[in-house]
């Protein structure tokens, strides 16, 4: 299957081929412009090449050479030569319908699946336990979310981990504040080392309240900081009491984390962290001391990585602090350990803020010296910040950190008071109504985020986000909705689809637009970009709008087999939307 584009492509690059340019200089490309739907642009530079042998060329001349060699195909319904000698092509009616069966044949639409399937791992939410989540939490799952399903999409096999922290200070932190609050616990006893109670003494909400308050306190108190360091320091040193309530507190975090990610569409298949890998960091250590790339710093250990290609100045690798305590950088090294030697991946991307690109520079230059990974098998895909309208990353409304559920609930509120003032709280009833809400609250949210270049910040605009106009999530679900509701009436007046015979501009154009899917897809993934797919849906859902308003599809004079045709073109669109959206972590309700 080739695309329109493709197969256009295909020809015009013979066409240069034989006239004895480069091939790629007939590269086809959705046109800018209004007008021709495709254009060619190789006439300038070839012209550009001949000229640099001193040869004499014009490019206007050169194109018209190639359109002469293209008219002999009738996959071409017209060839222009514009400008300097830019070639606009439309591609033949007889070519885009051919298309157009076997898209509507493909459960995927068009989209290929990947030659080279590989193991990919995707370390992404990385929430802490006990802290709250930030910002940085929410994007990192919402694009890793969505890179996940497009690489799985792709043909890949993909594991989504979610690494959590659950190995620094506000493990002390709870276990010292905990202790003060119920000192007879068995745990907080050095002389009791097994036999601990099942039941976690401390709940989500527990936690919530102690890791603020001790943080609180040490902040004012260097001697309580003290205190949670050197429980932090015991935890990591094995202490019997500590690990038990470290399981206790994972456990309850996650049982949280769940339900939180669970309500976004949010799904991993390892909830692993930082503490799972610490029984690796002993031989690890040793290992790397044994390849000589280890070196005392100051009572500290290190690995120099500024050597690495490409050699750069930057700060070492901290193995192990003077204090002997493990650091971030040592974790996330020992995690490359744990992923090679239970996983194996191919392939190893990284969705974190991107005010961590030095740590993952710094421990992906040491995993490369140490020779267990190569530079193109590991990948930070960074993100910029959501902010609120004070320009600053996004808080609640008290100022304080963000916490999932609240995130949610906000957006659900505003969602309801959308779906209310759109009449659709006397349309349906309680459960559907309930049902719609939350789609359209998932939709604003996630889309507001994946439709922006990663890197670039953005700002938390609610009432933007959930606008049924525009460029926004709910929008595209009422398109998909729209769709829907068409093919249930057809359904009920007996009418089926056809063979799409597409002849109005309007319809062409939808189905050049749902042939881009391929190409669309093909970026996104490539580039960990899922804002290019999010462009691909929008484009889409406004061609479809375009169709339906100049191409009556249910109207009495409609002939039968027009009708069919376009109830074909409306299900294949509306296939291919499900699809995006599904792509992107959201999904359409039947009604709204
Ligand atoms: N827990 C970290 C944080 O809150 C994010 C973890 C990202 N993943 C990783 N492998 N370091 O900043």
């Amino acid at each position: 299957m080739t695309s329109v584009q493709g197969r256009l492509t295909a020809l015009t690059q013979s066409a240069f081929d034989a006239m004895g340019f480069d091939a790629a200089l007939g590269a086809v490309l959705p046109s800018t412009k209004d007008g021709a739907p495709f254009q060619c642009n190789g006439a300038m530079a070839a012209a550009g090449a001949l000229k640099k042998k001193g040869e004499k060329a014009n490019p206007r001349d050169i194109a018209a050479k190639i359109v002469e060699a293209l008219s002999a195909h009738d996959e071409f319904a017209s060839l222009e030569i514009a400008g300097p000698g830019f070639i606009n092509i439309t591609p033949s009616d007889a070519l885009i319908n051919a298309r157009a069966a076997q898209l509507a044949d493909d459960a995927r639409t068009g989209a290929p699946l990947t030659p080279e399937a590989k193991t990919i791992v995707i370390d992404y939410g990385g929430a802490n336990v006990a802290k709250p989540m930030h910002v940085g939490h929410l994007r990192s799952a919402v694009i890793g979310e969505s890179l996940k399903r497009l690489l799985r999409f792709e043909g890949h096999t993909v594991i989504g981990d979610i690494h959590m922290g659950d190995w620094g200070l506000q493990m002390g932190h709870l276990i010292t504040e905990l202790e003060d609050e119920q000192p007879d616990l068995s745990y907080f006893d050095g002389s009791v080392t097994s036999g601990y109670p099942a039941q976690s003494p401390v709940t989500m909400e527990d936690m919530a309240r102690l890791y603020p308050a001790a943080s609180a306190k040490s902040k004012a108190d260097p001697s309580r900081l003290e205190r949670s360091r050197v429980a932090t320091a015991e935890l990591q040193a094995g202490r019997a009491g500590y690990r038990a309530l470290l399981d206790h507190f994972i456990t309850e975090s996650i049982k949280a984390l769940k339900k939180g990610y669970g309500d976004l569409g949010v799904s991993f298949d390892l909830w692993k962290g930082e503490a799972a890998v610490d029984p690796l960091i002993p031989g690890m250590i040793n290992d790397l001391t044994a390849m000589g790339i280890t070196e005392e710093d100051d009572g500290a250990l290190i690995i120099r990585v500024d050597d690495v290609a490409p050699a750069k100045e930057m700060a070492p690798v901290m193995l192990r602090a003077s204090s002997g305590a493990v650091l971030y950088h040592t974790t996330d090294l020992a995690t490359l350990i744990d992923r090679k030697t239970q996983i194996n991946p191919d392939f190893i991307l990284y969705v974190v803020d991107q005010r961590q690109a030095l740590h993952f520079e710094q421990v992906f230059r040491a995993a490369i010296r140490a020779g267990w990974y190569t530079p193109d098998q590991l990948y930070h895909a960074g993100f910029g910040t959501m902010n609120g309208k004070d320009g600053k990353p996004f808080t609640t409304r008290g100022g304080g950190v963000l916490k999932l559920e609240d995130l949610l609930s906000m957006m659900h509120e505003a969602a309801s008071e959308r779906v209310k003032a759109a009449g659709m709280a006397d349309k349906f009833g309680k459960d559907e109504l309930e049902d719609i809400t939350g789609k359209v609250a998932i939709a604003a949210l996630k889309f507001a985020d994946l439709q922006n270049q990663r890197m670039t910040n953005y700002i938390f605009d609610i009432e933007r986000f959930t606008a049924f106009e525009g460029k926004t999530g709910p929008y595209l679900l009422y398109a998909a909705v729209r769709i829907k509701s068409i093919l249930r009436k057809a359904r009920a007046a007996g009418l089926d689809g056809g063979p799409i015979n597409a002849a109005a501009p309007a319809e062409q154009n939808l189905i050049l637009m749902l042939d881009s899917f391929e190409m669309a897809l093909s970026v996104s993934t490539d580039k960990f970009a899922p804002h290019i797919l999010c462009d691909h849906v929008y484009k889409l859902a406004q061609a479809f709008s375009r169709f339906y308003s100049d191409c009556p599809i249910l109207a009495d004079d409609t002939p039968e087999d027009v009708k069919a045709s376009r109830l074909s073109l409306a299900a294949l669109t509306l296939r291919q939307i499900e699809l995006c959206l599904d792509l992107l972590g959201m999904e359409a309700p039947e009604r709204m």
